[in-house]
Order: C-alpha cells, then sequence, then structure tokens
C-alpha cells in the first residue's frame, strides 16, 4: 500500500486520477490511497490567505511558510515517515528511474506551488526532494503532482498487470515498438507480417529491433547513454 498526501489549493483538479484510470483502479484495490489537504484550511488569517509579496519586489505572489508548514505537521502526525516531495522547475528531472524510486517509498506528501512558488525557507527546512516534470513552466504543481502519482503507482505492486509495466516505455531504457490491431488491411496499410506468424521468437526479434530503430531514430540522447 502506497499512500499519497496532496497538499493544494485545488483539490478537486485530482479528482482526475481518482475517479477514472489506473490510479482508480489502484485505489479501489486498496494498493493506493490519495488523500489531499486544502492549504487555506491552514491559514492564520479570515480571509484564508496563503501567500503574500515577495521581499526584494517584482511580479507575483509567494506562497508562506507557516500554512504549509502547520498542514505538513499534521500530516506527519499521522505518517511520521511521509517524505515530502515539491513540484517545481528547479527540481529534479522526472524519469523512469526516479519513479521506481518514490515507488518504493510508503507514503510521500507533494507539496503543489501556485503564483511564483513557495518561500525558500520551506524547501530549505522541509522538502526532502524536489521534482519537475520537464523544462517547461505550468502554473501550478498539481497537473505535476498528478503526473508524478501516475508515473509511481505503475511501479506499486498489484497496479498494473506485471507483462504490462514489463513492457512499458524505458523499462529497458528504449521507445516501445509499434503496435497493430484488426484489421489486418486498412486502406491499403497492412499490418507486418511478422506479427501475423505465429512464431513468437521472431515476433520478440521484430520488436526489439523496431524499438531500438525507433530509439535511434527519434532519441539519440537515449542511445549515447
Ligand atoms: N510547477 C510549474 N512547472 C513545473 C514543472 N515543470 N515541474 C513540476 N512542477 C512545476
Amino acid at each position: 500500500m502506497m499512500r499519497f498526501d496532496v497538499i493544494t489549493l485545488f483539490p478537486d483538479m485530482f479528482c482526475a486520477i481518482k475517479d477514472e484510470g489506473v490510479v482508480a483502479r489502484g485505489i479501489k484495490k486498496s494498493l493506493l490511497e490519495i488523500h489531499t489537504w486544502q492549504l487555506r484550511d491552514y491559514s492564520d488569517n479570515k480571509y484564508r490567505n496563503v501567500d503574500d509579496k515577495p521581499y526584494g519586489g517584482g511580479a507575483g505572489m509567494v506562497m508562506q511558510v507557516k500554512p504549509i508548514r502547520s498542514c505538513i505537521e499534521q500530516i506527519k502526525q499521522k505518517n511520521p515517515s511521509s517524505k515530502i516531495i515539491y513540484l517545481s522547475p528547479q527540481g529534479q528531472k522526472l524519469t523512469h528511474q526516479l519513479a521506481i524510486e518514490i515507488s518504493k517509498l510508503e507514503s510521500v506528501t507533494l507539496l503543489c506551488g501556485r503564483y511564483e512558488g513557495v518561500d525558500e525557507r520551506v524547501i530549505e527546512h522541509d522538502v526532502d526532494l524536489e521534482v519537475s516534470i520537464g523544462d517547461y513552466v505550468i502554473s501550478g504543481g498539481e497537473l505535476a503532482a498528478m503526473v508524478l502519482i501516475d508515473s509511481v503507482s505503475r511501479h506499486v505492486p498489484g497496479v498494473l498487470g506485471n507483462v504490462e509495466s514489463l513492457n512499458d516505455s524505458f523499462a529497458n531504457g528504449l521507445l516501445d515498438y509499434p503496435h497493430y490491431t484488426r484489421p489486418e488491411i486498412i486502406d491499403g496499410q497492412q499490418v507486418p507480417e511478422v506479427l501475423l506468424s505465429g512464431h513468437q521468437a521472431n515476433i520478440d526479434a521484430w520488436r526489439e529491433d523496431q524499438s531500438l530503430k525507433s530509439t535511434k531514430k527519434k532519441r539519440q540522447d537515449l542511445i549515447k547513454k
């Protein structure tokens, strides 16, 4: 069982993964738990503000330390070992390998930033790991947290069928091979002959070769690794 606690200003966004798909099935099978925490509930004022102007001036607002720290404290009362992950473009890049590492943890807390991000003192004192989903900026950590939860959940035993996860792209460091389904011919386009041969060893060899060719063509950077 893996538990995700999510600190966010937009808990409803997480319906996207809680209600449908692989993560939802993991929850139904009691292999995963997702708990969202509304950061505004930890505000210290009646307006439920959780952000303020940046020292030194400049655009945007910065998320304050106090509400985040109070919320983390509450989460840790139940799960003292929970690892705190902050989603931001400054983080370590999320890869297949990092998803596997995170999936070995029993409990993680995902901190979703909005605006210009969180006060640096949160990162210094409270955050165990800063993770980015890629070199671009999105408008908040929520979508990034959902990407992380989905990619990590796939490695929690039982969430996927075993075969499914073994055959994933990147499981062998390469891109996936091409897939085909019925009919055999459509608009003059044929399914590769070998896939109809019933000869499994040949099919496996063809798929491996296709993976390699596709990776060489589309992702030279992966070949160099
Ligand atoms: N928040 C904004 N952009 C992000 C990114 N690329 N990765 C993770 N969190 C983010």
